[in-house]
């Protein structure tokens, strides 16, 4: 027996308020509005306030897409965020989450996925639907990884940005197609590509490692966009082949927003046009796990996509991990 169709059933998404453009960053480092947006595609990026977390912001996120699918914190099953710049190593950012939105007894749990989490995110919070585990479960992509950041590093300071947004999920109706599937990898020959090194188990905080600059992203931007280009468009094509859908039924392309040199890589090799492809990254930079979630969002709210869109959305990142979901909205 197929298992039970899951759909999204309400989206919100939350982002800083605090406007950093390329002109402000170019005040404190050695680059310039042309070498980052003709690099990038990036003209500025959100930064959360001293005092804000991820779970700050995505429980923002989460209260809109509640309130957009008239559902109260206690009638979720389940909590789920992804990020990678968590509140804390421990307890995970979705209880501190869930404590801010009053979901007392929910469970929750993070996923880790570098910037790819959300849609492994997804595919979990699809699965535990799916298989009668929870009716309704909230999803969130929360980050500040502006914390995570090097600021005197140029080759990442500039691409990255803060923000969150959230989906709720639930049982699709009667001949709803809803989320149609996944394309999930990775690659552990990359893991040292893109890493945040100290902190963990295998290099614990210490006075050296605070002092040799090891708890701030690293990154080989040159392999890493080598390995995007690759591996975006590939995967974007499998889960198109593995459910019988042709890019051309696709009406919107949602890329993970990293680097608009990737997203035009990858249209070119799957023959999208600029109309079926959503890009806001000049707007808001790299915001990891929180990238596609808030296109989703403004997507829907431009029109972009509507009830019954073919909807395919391709996530990218450390581990060297990529993730593909196509949905029926
Ligand atoms: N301003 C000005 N110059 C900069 C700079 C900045 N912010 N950052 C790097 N440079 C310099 C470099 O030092 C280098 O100088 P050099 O040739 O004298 O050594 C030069 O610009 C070119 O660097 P290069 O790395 O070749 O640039 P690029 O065209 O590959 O673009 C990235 C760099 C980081 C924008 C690009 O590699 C990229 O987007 N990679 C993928 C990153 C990504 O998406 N990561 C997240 C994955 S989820």
């Amino acid at each position: 027996m197929a298992a039970p169709a899951v759909k999204i059933l309400s989206w919100g998404t939350h982002v800083p308020e605090r406007v950093v453009t390329n002109d402000e960053l170019s005040l404190s480092l050695d680059t310039s509005d042309e070498w980052i947006s003709s690099r990038s595609g990036i003209r500025e990026r959100r930064i959360a306030d001293d005092g804000e977390a991820a779970s700050d912001l995505g429980a923002a996120a989460a209260k809109k897409a509640l309130d957009a699918a008239g559902l109260g914190p206690a009638q979720l099953d389940l909590i789920i965020v992804a990020s990678l710049s968590h509140d804390a190593p421990f307890p995970a950012t979705a209880s501190y989450l869930a404590g801010r939105i009053g979901a007392d007894g929910v469970p929750a749990f993070d996923v880790s996925a570098a910037c790819t989490g959300f849609i492994y995110a997804l595919a979990a919070g699809r699965a535990f639907v799916a298989a009668g585990q929870a009716t309704r479960v909230l999803v969130v992509g929360a980050e500040v990884v502006s914390r995570m950041i090097d600021w005197s590093d140029r080759s990442t300071a500039v691409l990255f940005g803060d923000g969150a947004g959230a989906l709720v999920l639930g049982p699709a109706a009667a001949g709803e197609e809803g989320i149609i599937g996944f394309d999930l990898g990775n690659e552990p020959s990359g893991t040292e590509l893109l890493k945040l090194p100290a902190g963990g188990s295998r290099l614990p905080a210490r006075p050296e490692t605070v002092a040799g600059r090891q708890h701030y992203l690293k990154m080989n931007g040159r392999e890493v966009f080598r390995f995007a280009t690759r591996v975006v468009a590939a995967s974007a094509q499998r889960v198109l082949a593995k459910y019988d859908y042709d890019v051309s039924d696709v009406d919107l392309f949602v890329p993970h927003q990293a680097n608009i040199r990737i997203i035009d890589a990858a249209a070119r090799k799957l023959g999208l046009p600029p109309e079926r492809i959503f890009t806001n990254l000049d707007r808001y930079g790299n915001t990891s796990c929180a990238s596609i979630p808030i296109c989703l969002d403004e997507a829907a709210a431009a029109g972009r996509l509507e009830r019954g869109s073919l909807v395919l959305m391709t996530g990218f990142g450390a581990g060297l991990s990529w993730g593909s979901c196509l949905a029926r909205w």
